[in-house]
């Protein structure tokens, strides 16, 4: 990790982020850990949460982040879960609500159980966990949640209508709730990654026509990488970024 910029207001601060054992979300739980944040994450995949909670490990100076396993589909395990982190940690400051799935499905072959099933792994879970932590950031006078999002449909990207669906609901969702939280100082984003190389995309999907795809398409000819999510996610959760809400912010190396 090559980020260099430390936030004061992130040090001893709750933060809890969905799907962090593996891709972005690791990144993002290795990033608020060095911050000096106390991180919780949740995630299905044990192998990768306990290969990630040693690599933290093995930093110098680094708390380790907590491995909480949950299928965030299911939403009252999904409750008791944050509940126990609530005991566990103390009350949450930021949340990071980043677990996703963007598995490709042709349109044709849609039906009613897949689609309820794409919206419950990709857009359900950011609101209730979003319900479940406003008592602490209100009693708290104030916290940041930052949802995920992807430039997916931005870029009129077929191949996945349910996914695409469910991330552009999440910008109405940020919006609604920053309506709703910000009397009580409670700070709602999006943050909208590009075509960003995690171990998984290198794996699955970039391969040379891929590669002259993003060369062509972004402003900026490196590759977006998961620190560069994380760096915005860590203005988003600082006190940096007070007074921004309600707003989506891009990190695509400027994809036209
Ligand atoms: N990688 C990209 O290029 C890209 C582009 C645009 C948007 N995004 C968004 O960024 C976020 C992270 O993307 P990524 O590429 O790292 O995704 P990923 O699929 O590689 O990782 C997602 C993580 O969420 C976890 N997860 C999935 N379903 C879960 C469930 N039911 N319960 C608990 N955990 C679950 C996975 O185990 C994994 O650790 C997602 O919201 C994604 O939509 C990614």
């Amino acid at each position: 990790m090559n980020l260099t910029n430390q936030y004061p207001s992130l040090k001893g601060k709750v933060v809890l982020i969905s799907g962090g054992a593996s891709g972005i979300g690791a990144n993002l739980v290795d990033a608020f850990c060095r911050q000096g944040a106390t991180v919780a994450f949740m995630d299905i995949l044990d192998d990768a949460a306990e290969w990630l909670v040693g690599h933290i490990g093995a930093l110098n100076g680094v708390d380790l982040p907590h491995y909480y396993k949950c299928d965030m589909v299911d939403i009252p395990a999904l409750q008791r879960t944050i509940a126990q982190i609530q005991q566990d940690l103390g009350p949450i400051n930021v949340l990071v609500n980043n677990a996703a799935n963007d598995e490709r499905h042709d349109f044709r072959d849609v039906t009613v159980d897949y689609w309820d099933e794409r919206m419950a792994v990709n857009l359900r879970h950011h609101f209730f966990a979003s319900q479940a932590v406003y008592a602490d950031m209100q009693k708290l006078g104030g916290g940041s949640i930052i949802n995920l999002g992807s430039m997916s449909w931005y870029a009129t990207q077929g191949g996945m209508p349910a996914y695409t669906s469910a991330k552009a609901a999440i910008e109405g969702l940020t919006r609604g709730l920053a309506r709703d939280m910000g009397p009580d100082n409670i700070r709602v984003n999006t943050l909208v990654p590009g075509w960003v190389m995690t171990k998984r995309q290198l794996q699955t999907c970039v391969d040379d026509a891929a590669r002259r795809t993003i060369r062509e398409a972004q402003c900026l000819k490196s590759m977006v990488m998961p620190e560069d999510i994380a760096a915005m996610a860590l203005f988003l959760a600082s006190d940096d970024s007070k007074m921004c809400t309600s707003q989506h912010f891009i990190v695509d190396g400027g994809w036209v």
